[in-house]
């Protein structure tokens, strides 16, 4: 039986620890050549050392993905080394400790945008980068990482949640645009990750948030935007996809 992800060159933003490194995994046990990117390389090379410690091929490259410059030599890169590159996540994304929440009527605008750079713009263009040669070879997969804060809103979360739901009209728009070119685009909206700290009571309300009581594990995320990724998702394309337990439709009981 062919590995799923066979002859596949995948582009992981933000992949050396957590959701990215977790999907980052589940593409390599299915035999996808690996490009991991990460601001911080001390990370990055290790969570490379664990996937070739899989049989995979893995090159890295370290950089911020809010520049553009980085963006652009990354891409270049990638395409340089392997010819193509066919699956990207797009995960780079986060609030605190990255950004501290804070209430609207007192935040700053260049806090603001700064949020917005980073779950945003970030993502926008590391797609821009990637997809015409995706358009030119008429295959790919992108999946870009949101957040439930995208569809519940979140209090004191405002630029958070507002830069993660920028990306699903970003990612609706852009699917119509190449879906007849052999591309499919989707996002994932996730619930709360176990990697978090949080405090024993917080960590209880999000247990009781999710329709199973618990959060997600990072293996969960990973294998669900892992199947976005393959071609078995091949008829799914400009969606916002919940992964999160249910916690994005409340309950009606109770
Ligand atoms: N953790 C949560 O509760 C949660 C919930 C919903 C959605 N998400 C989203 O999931 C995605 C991944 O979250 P996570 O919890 O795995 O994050 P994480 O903070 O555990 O890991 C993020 C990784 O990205 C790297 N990174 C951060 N900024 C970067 C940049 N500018 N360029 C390159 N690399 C960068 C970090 O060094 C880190 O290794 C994000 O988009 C986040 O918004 C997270």
């Amino acid at each position: 039986m062919t590995a799923r992800f066979a002859g596949r060159v995948a582009l992981v933003t933000g992949a050396g620890q957590g959701v990215g490194a977790a999907t980052a995994t589940e593409l390599a046990k299915g035999g996808a050549t690996l490009v991991l990117n990460d601001v911080d390389d001390a990370k990055l090379q290790a969570s490379a050392e664990q996937l070739r410690a899989l049989g995979a091929t893995v090159s890295t490259y370290a950089g911020s993905v809010t520049d553009a410059s980085i963006v652009a030599a990354m891409a270049e890169a990638a395409i340089a080394e392997h010819g193509k590159v066919d699956l990207l996540l797009n995960n780079v994304g986060g609030g605190p400790p990255m950004t501290p929440w804070n209430e609207f009527a007192e935040s700053d605008l260049a806090h603001f945008r700064a949020i917005f750079e980073v779950n945003f713009f970030s993502q926008a263009m590391v797609l821009r980068a990637l997809l015409p040669q995706m358009i030119a070879r008429g295959y790919g997969k992108v999946v870009c990482v949101s957040s439930m804060s995208a569809v519940m809103g979140q209090e004191s979360g405002s630029a958070y949640a507002s830069g993660k739901l920028a990306l699903h009209a970003l990612v609706s728009s852009v699917s119509k645009e190449v879906a007849r070119k052999g591309v499919n685009v989707n996002a994932v909206v996730l619930g709360n990750p176990p990697h978090w700290t949080r405090t024993p009571d917080r960590q209880a309300y999000l247990d009781r948030l999710s329709h199973i009581d618990r959060v997600g594990q990072l293996e969960e995320f990973g294998k669900g935007i892992a199947f976005l990724l393959s071609d078995d998702a091949s008829y799914i394309t400009g969606a916002a996809i919940p992964i999160d337990g249910g916690i994005t439709t409340p309950r009606m009981n109770g």
